[in-house]
């Protein structure tokens, strides 16, 4: 139950007009309008019921930026391993486990998608492949790696900036990291799909088990790959992982049971895969639709200070990941709103961002803003992303390649045209037709 002190702190409801009102009563993120465009949604949530039971989903959707960071900072009262493995395959938990043990190698429940105090050992161990030192030192093969993908369409004249672009610059740098073999790139994109999908709440059982395919053939590989990296380590990530361990204070030396390290292979390859590639394809986005910041951009591209600012608007502003699941294991009063025990939840990250009483005129794309590091796109508390130093460093370096390769950057499809991923979980567009010249 919910101490007094707790039930005491509400803050401010704001009048709705009726068609917000409209909206909250009838509106779902799984309308896949909605999902596209849900900003109005949003808003309405935010001013009148800032945690909002969504039917269609039957999750409650924080949304107000101090309500994301007091849920996701109490990771006891509020579990990511429930929240996370209860949604996956929503309702056809059973049959997609038994899929994956009698054709992918076995079931491997995703082990950083847990509670403390696991998930704090969990951590330890997998911050070993994810060292700041480790990012720093990628900076040139990163350059080299977006370059040359620049490049290979520069002359072209037009392109589809998100299949032709982002998603192939983030999967060669997350094969050449974890060290898998060049020619695989295409599988990488499909297995990545399948894996987000099971969160999605969106799912047939057709596609469900299509995806288990896709899953099942993506473990059989990585589970090959570790066992050749058991008997040879090299230097990639495949390696720290197979081999990662800490020393406690007490002398006793931790390491990854087999099963933990290939949900961590995987968690890797895929986490920062559809992630990254999300922002670089929003970066277009922005860079085609929004007036000014194609020149915003040129204008701070030699300022690193000023570039790592932009890069960290761009998260707020456009973050990739939308929302990611909790479950509430006692009934808990979040600011005025009781959650029942067992009750599913999604932080929505893109709606925290927006919150007008952290960020004045959310809408704007301003790299002065003085609380810029508050944003939510990478989540926060104990399971904050690993991999944000890499993610940051890809975004920066295409968003550095894209000016001094490309000018006149345009879309080739009328704004309202673009469609995106059907997915609660990110906000990713499939396609980008673009127009530009060779610099
Ligand atoms: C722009 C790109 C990215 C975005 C927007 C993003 C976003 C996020 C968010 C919001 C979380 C918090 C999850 C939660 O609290 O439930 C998270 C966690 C995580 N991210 Fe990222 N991420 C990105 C890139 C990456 C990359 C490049 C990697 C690795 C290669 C990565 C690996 C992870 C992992 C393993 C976790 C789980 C951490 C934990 O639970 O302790 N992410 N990410």
């Amino acid at each position: 139950m919910a101490t007094q002190a707790e039930e005491a702190k509400v803050s401010e409801r704001l009048p709705l007009s009726p068609e917000q009102q409209a909206l909250l009563e009838s509106g779902t993120l799984t309308d896949r309008a909605i999902q596209a465009r849900p900003r109005p949604y949003y808003a309405a949530m935010r001013a009148g019921d800032p945690i909002h039971h969504d039917k269609g989903l039957n999750s409650w959707l924080v949304t107000r930026h101090e309500d994301i960071w007091a849920v996701q900072s109490d990771p006891i009262t509020f579990s990511v391993n429930k929240g996370y493995h209860e949604i996956q395959a929503r309702g056809m938990h059973d049959e997609f486990r038994n899929y994956l043990r009698e054709h992918g190698g076995g079931y491997f429940p995703d082990a950083i998608m847990s509670d403390p105090p696991y998930h704090t050992r969990i951590r330890k161990l997998m911050e070993n492949a994810f060292t700041a030192h480790r990012v720093k030192e990628l900076e040139p093969r990163i350059t080299q790696v977006v370059h040359d993908l620049i490049a290979s369409v520069a002359d072209r004249g037009s392109c589809d900036a998100v299949t032709d672009i982002s998603i192939p610059i983030t999967i060669r740098i997350i094969v050449e990291q974890l060290g898998l073999d060049p020619g695989i790139e295409d599988k990488i994109s499909r297995w990545s799909r399948a894996v987000v999908a099971q969160i999605s709440a969106m799912q047939s059982r057709d596609e469900m088990l299509a995806n288990a395919a896709e899953i099942a053939d993506l473990q059989n590989y990585i589970i090959g790959k570790m066992k050749e990296r058991e008997s040879d380590p090299r230097e990639d990530m495949i390696s720290d992982l197979v081999h990662a361990k800490v020393t406690n204070e007490d002398g006793t030396v931790e390491r990854l049971t087999f099963e933990e390290a290939v949900s961590l292979v995987r968690a890797t390859l895929i986490a920062g895969n559809d992630t990254t590639a999300t922002a670089i394809g929003n970066l277009f986005y922005v860079l085609t639709t929004k007036p000014g910041m194609a020149e915003l951009l040129e204008s701070i591209v030699d300022d690193d200070r000023k570039l790592n600012r932009f890069v960290e608007e761009h998260m707020r502003n456009e973050p990739p990941v939308r929302a990611l699941s909790r479950m509430c294991v006692k009934q808990t009063v979040v600011n005025g709103t009781t959650i029942p025990e067992g009750a599913h939840m999604l932080l929505v990250y893109d709606s925290g961002n927006d919150d007008e009483t952290v960020f004045p005129e959310p809408r704007k794309f301003d790299i002065e803003r003085p609380n810029l590091g508050r944003h939510v796109g990478f989540g926060g508390g104990p399971h904050r992303c690993i991999g944000l130093a890499l993610a940051r460093m890809e975004i920066k370096v295409a968003a550095r390649e894209i000016v001094k390769q490309l000018k006149n950057v345009k879309l080739a499809i009328p704004e309202s045209e673009i469609t995106y991923v059907p997915t609660v979980a990110t906000h990713t567009i499939e396609s980008l037709p673009i127009t530009y010249d060779k610099r």
